[in-house]
């Protein structure tokens, strides 16, 4: 609903702002609720931001804006105070989907599209959102899904999430493409660790990767299977991707592959998936892999009711519906 707005052109503080139509400006300031496509969100102090239909134009601090939004109360809040701390590299990484980032906003759709009817007059001063999965209880039905690399955006990373998980009583699955070793983060105290497992070309190496998991005392495998390639993403392309020099993959070290290195127009990740994750993957390689480790294994990406089918034939304990996030198609 709202055109691109070009900021005035004597200023390299800041390029582009993205006003809705109908803007206002108390309200733009009382609760920032312009939508800034963040690859646009200016790093600078000083941000100079001009709206075509009221001129003149606003000076002002972005970081006094920010101020005012401190409190993180929702995903939006969240999606944008990462966007002012983090680097584009890091950002375009995380944020970005596959091709024209349909699935991501299809994505979107479809949750704001889910309606509830509830109930009324039912006493509900006792509530228990607690639910069983596998062998476990937890506290509420929700689980951190895998995602790659946070020591892109602190340096706990991963850690960090794993003490949130235990702390909510929810459990969590670490990414094969984690930036701290499945080891260290099973040492989270009251945390329930899964792992997600990407299977390499070199089915030792995977083998033993499993196996470390294992040991580390996950309580599950999550084969992603929808992933033979990395999604084609434009954004991670025009960064060039890379994972900084001072990162590990510290779950890669048996193919001696800790690292990602960028070029120009390619993704770096694009790149280390050809060299090392397997196209090849067919069903048996879930009874394969319960095999190995002994542990329940869960398929993730299923979309689709044959599939799902075809998962449970093959001996997987549980699916987990996705698409990636939008990143694969
Ligand atoms: C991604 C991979 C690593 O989506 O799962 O970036």
């Amino acid at each position: 609903n709202g055109t691109w707005s070009s900021a005035a052109k004597n200023t390299n503080e800041i390029t582009r702002v993205f006003m809705p139509q109908n803007y206002d400006f108390s309200m733009f300031f009382g609760k920032f609720s312009f939508r800034h496509h963040p690859t646009f969100l200016p790093k600078g102090n000083k941000t100079l931001v001009m709206c075509e239909k009221c001129s003149p134009s606003i000076n002002f601090s972005i970081n006094k804006l920010f101020s005012c939004m401190s409190l993180l109360l929702n995903l939006q809040d969240y999606e944008r105070e990462a966007a002012s701390k983090l680097d584009a590299n890091a950002l375009e990484y995380y944020v970005g989907g596959a091709d024209d980032e349909i699935t991501i906003a299809r994505n979107r759709e479809a949750f704001s599209e889910i309606s509830l009817l509830p109930r009324v007059l039912r006493g509900v001063s006792k509530r228990d959102l607690s639910a069983s999965l596998l062998t476990e209880s937890f506290a509420m039905p929700i689980g951190i899904a895998p995602t790659a690399m946070q020591r892109l955006a602190h340096d706990d990373g991963e850690l960090a999430t794993a003490r949130a998980a235990a702390s909510m009583g929810v459990p969590m699955i670490l990414s094969t493409t984690s930036t701290v070793a499945v080891e260290e983060v099973a040492c989270v105290p009251g945390l329930s660790l899964w792992f997600q497992v990407y299977v390499y070309k070199d089915r030792l190496a995977t083998k033993e990767l499993a196996q470390r998991a294992v040991k580390a005392g996950c309580k599950a495998l999550v084969l992603t299977v929808d992933a033979p390639y990395l999604g084609k993403r434009e954004r991670e392309a025009r960064m060039g991707f890379h994972l900084p020099p001072n990162l590990r993959l510290p779950n890669y070290e048996r193919l001696g592959s800790t690292h990602v290195a960028g070029s120009e127009g390619e993704s770096g990740l694009a790149r280390h998936f050809i060299q090392n994750i397997d196209p090849a993957l067919t069903w048996d390689d879930v009874t394969w892999l319960k095999e190995i480790s002994g542990l329940p294994v869960i398929v993730k990406g299923i979309l689709r009711a044959d599939d799902a089918l075809l998962a449970k034939q093959y001996g997987a304990d549980g699916i987990i519906v996705s698409n990636h996030g939008g990143r694969q198609l």
